[in-house]
């Protein structure tokens, strides 16, 4: 049996030795307010038992870890029809990057990079009845947790100076690729990425990619192949380009956001969010992947 709560103890008080490395993003102007000595780890283990350390209750942007729970909600609502629209394989390149996207026709590579996420955003304003509060009902219902909601100060900051999501969605309109204007299903995307939680609620959130598809409460929301299919882009999309470097360092399905936050998991196993807003140079969290790196390496559990 691991002792997870003296490793969180550990691997806190070890990674705040490190020296602090990277930056606060900044190009949403509302996230650069954020201090970049916040630091939380939080552990749901599959028998739910939770162990925590550090500013794990303070709720931060969650930025483009919404991607996953976007996408798995695409997939609840047309399944395999997803991949008529966009590509599973890693695009090795920044997650704004739009090169791509106009030598592949318009098919982004991956659904977590931007131009990816905006198609499945599309999917998602097409589908639901009212896109931002049935996607907002779909996180509470998963977490079970009614306090989640929207950062309406980030959403509308991002839409300020989101050049690139506007060019990206543009594109894939021109290519046929994008079925609602690019104001709605952007105001939509805005929204997904500005949802405010804490580590807790995002161990809650994605206790189900560890309980083949089953939430908290036991509930099936995601078939077994559905996970698989999740659990395989997070480990090689999830980190845009330096995927390969987190499944060499951790060695786990994970997601990052420019918020800090990062979710990574052992499927049957156990599910951790760490949060540290300083990023790398590739825009994932840089002590958030040290603490990671430092768990599997202590625990000696990985997918590997
Ligand atoms: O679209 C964007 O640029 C942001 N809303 C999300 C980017 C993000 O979190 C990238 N992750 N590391």
């Amino acid at each position: 049996m691991q002792d997870f709560q003296q490793h969180l103890d550990t691997i806190h008080r070890d990674v705040l030795k490190l020296p602090n490395t990277g930056n606060v993003a900044s190009y949403i102007p509302e996230l650069a307010a954020v201090s970049n000595s916040k630091f939380g780890i939080h552990l749901l283990d599959i028998q739910k038992n939770k162990y925590a350390v550090g500013d794990c209750t303070e709720r931060f942007s969650i930025q483009s870890i919404s991607k996953v729970l976007s996408l798995s909600l695409a997939m609840r609502c047309i399944n395999e029809a997803v991949w008529k629209r966009v590509d599973v394989e890693p695009s090795g390149d920044p997650f704004n990057h739009l090169s791509l996207l106009e030598l592949e026709d318009g098919i982004p590579r991956n659904p977590l990079i931007n131009a990816g996420a905006i198609v499945i955003a599309d999917i998602l304003v097409s589908e639901l009845e009212n896109p931002k509060a049935d996607f907002l009902s779909f996180i509470r219902d998963l977490a079970n947790d009614p306090s989640i909601s929207y950062d309406e100060k980030v959403a509308k900051s991002e839409r300020k100076t989101g050049f690139k999501n506007f060019a990206a969605a543009n594109l894939l309109k021109s290519y046929g690729n994008l079925t609602n204007d690019v104001e709605d299903v952007l105001d939509f995307y805005f929204h997904q990425c500005s949802l405010h939680m804490n580590c807790v609620q995002l161990c809650d959130t994605f206790y189900l990619f560890i309980n083949r598809g089953k939430c908290k409460r036991n509930k099936t929301y995601l078939n077994i192949n559905q996970i698989k299919r999740i659990n395989a882009l997070m480990l090689t999309c999830g980190f845009y380009d330096e995927a390969g470097e987190f499944a060499f360092e951790v060695g786990l399905p994970g997601k990052s956001g420019v918020g800090g936050g990062i979710v990574a998991l052992l499927p049957n196993n156990f599910c951790v969010a760490t949060w540290s807003p300083a990023l790398n140079k590739k825009g994932n969290s840089a002590r958030g992947m040290a603490a990671l790196e430092h768990l599997t390496t202590l625990t000696e559990l990985s997918i590997f």
